[in-house]
């Protein structure tokens, strides 16, 4: 399974320390981890050993000014994949069943829209009380799923039911709900390769050719189809940005590097070329720093580049299902776009207008049209992350899984 966001709810029992472990199992694999400590759960361990862990900060106030500026409370609830709280005291199994938010925790889980998994850890008698038997059923009900608690020797001496499970068991229960989440989704079940970026061709070993691409609309596009479910290979030139979470990310410099990348992660469904790859590359670059000599400089011998998009679009016998281009145009967008169409043999073309007034080129909008055989569609203009949730959305209906 693909790296995935946790967001982690650790509230107050014993059993917060196996919390710790959850999280240390989490990391090793590559999930990412965000957690949010309680009050009570803060006195039983610390947000230091959570936060070294997590090698994030942790949330623990509702109304953190800071929190707030960096990332609100609705959007670190939505921010993950799954939402596991552990433990789950009878408190925030409590508050979770009646809908109370009066703290961060239990406003996170109001707030969420994500699937929800408890762990829940508390004394034998309070686990067997027949109010926390009605919030167990009213929380089922509402979707959560739960894992444990074990039956066993409690710290306060007592036993019976009320251990929190182990922190394997619940690694193993969490990747049961998210492949039951996975398998829900439009695109699963699909593979899809995404190129993003600009690349660099070598003139000497200190010198490129390059572009201003700042991979922003690529990387989007490739979070989205992870989001959707896609398993995405994000085949990547030199940017600044850091990979979207779930990707397989393959790092590249040339075309040349990246159309390697893209033929060896074939077959795919779905193909969206999105870098920015340099029509030409120098025919011979130099092993050795070009020098000044003093005369006048020699021309640069250029040659051209594979083209990707073509090249996938055209394939023999692996072609994606679906192959979409770019066409970034600061004339006739339309018309350009339509002439690429049939010259790359790709399905549909974004077309957008990088003319440096757009602001387009490494900006965070992007307005474009979506070229298909018979229609033109324009969209406003847009957030990159919007374009890439409606072409996202478009994907999915083609593929008759809207
Ligand atoms: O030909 P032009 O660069 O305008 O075409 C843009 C589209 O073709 C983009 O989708 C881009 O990712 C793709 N392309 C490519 N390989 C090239 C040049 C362009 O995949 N060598």
């Amino acid at each position: 399974m693909s790296a995935k966001r946790i967001l982690l709810i650790v509230g107050g029992g014993i059993a917060a320390y196996k919390a710790l472990e959850l999280v240390r199992l989490l990391k090793k694999r590559g999930d990412s981890v965000k957690a949010v400590l309680t009050k009570a759960g803060a006195e039983f361990v610390t947000p230091l050993s959570l936060g070294s862990l997590t090698g994030e900060k942790v949330f623990q106030d509702l109304f953190s000014l800071t929190d707030e500026a960096e990332m609100g409370h609705i959007e670190l609830s939505r921010a993950a994949d799954l939402v596991v709280v552990a433990p789950a005291t009878a408190d925030l199994m409590a508050k979770a069943a009646n809908g109370l938010a009066n703290d961060l925790a239990s406003t996170l889980l109001l707030a969420t829209d994500k699937k929800v998994l408890m762990a829940p850890a508390m004394n034998v008698r309070m686990w067997l009380h027949a109010a926390t038997a009605r919030n167990l059923k009213t929380l089922q009900d509402d979707g959560v799923t739960f894992v444990g608690p074990n039956d066993g020797s409690m710290a306060c001496g007592e036993y019976g039911p009320g251990r929190m499970a182990e922190p394997a068991e619940i690694l193993a229960a969490i990747d049961t709900v998210l492949g039951a989440v996975a398998a829900t989704k439009p695109l699963s079940g699909l593979k899809a390769i995404v190129t993003s970026g600009p690349t660099h061709e070598p003139i000497d070993p200190v010198r490129y050719i390059a572009n201003r691409s700042s991979g922003k609309q690529g990387h989007a596009i490739a979070a989205a189809l992870v989001e959707a479910g896609a398993a995405v290979t994000l085949i990547s030139g030199p940017v600044d940005i850091s990979p979207p979470l779930g990707v397989t990310l393959v790092k590249v410099e040339t075309a040349r590097e990246m159309l390697a990348a893209a033929e060896a992660a074939l077959p795919a469904d779905i193909a969206v070329c999105a870098a920015a790859v340099a029509d030409w590359r120098v025919a011979a670059d130099a092993e050795q720093k070009i020098k000044k000599t003093g005369d006048a400089p020699a021309p640069l011998a250029l040659t051209e580049n594979p083209d990707i998009l073509a090249t996938l679009s055209r394939h023999p016998f692996r072609r994606p299902k679906l192959v979409i281009g770019f066409a970034a145009e600061t004339e006739n967008l339309i018309a350009h776009a339509r002439a690429k169409l049939a010259k790359k043999g790709c399905d549909w073309i974004v077309a957008n207008d990088v003319s440096p007034a757009t602001g387009i080129m490494g900006g965070d909008s992007n307005q474009v049209s979506l070229i298909t055989a018979g229609a033109e569609d324009n969209w406003p203009s847009l957030s990159k992350t919007e374009v890439a949730a409606r072409l996202t959305q478009r994907i999915a209906a083609h593929f008759g899984k809207p």
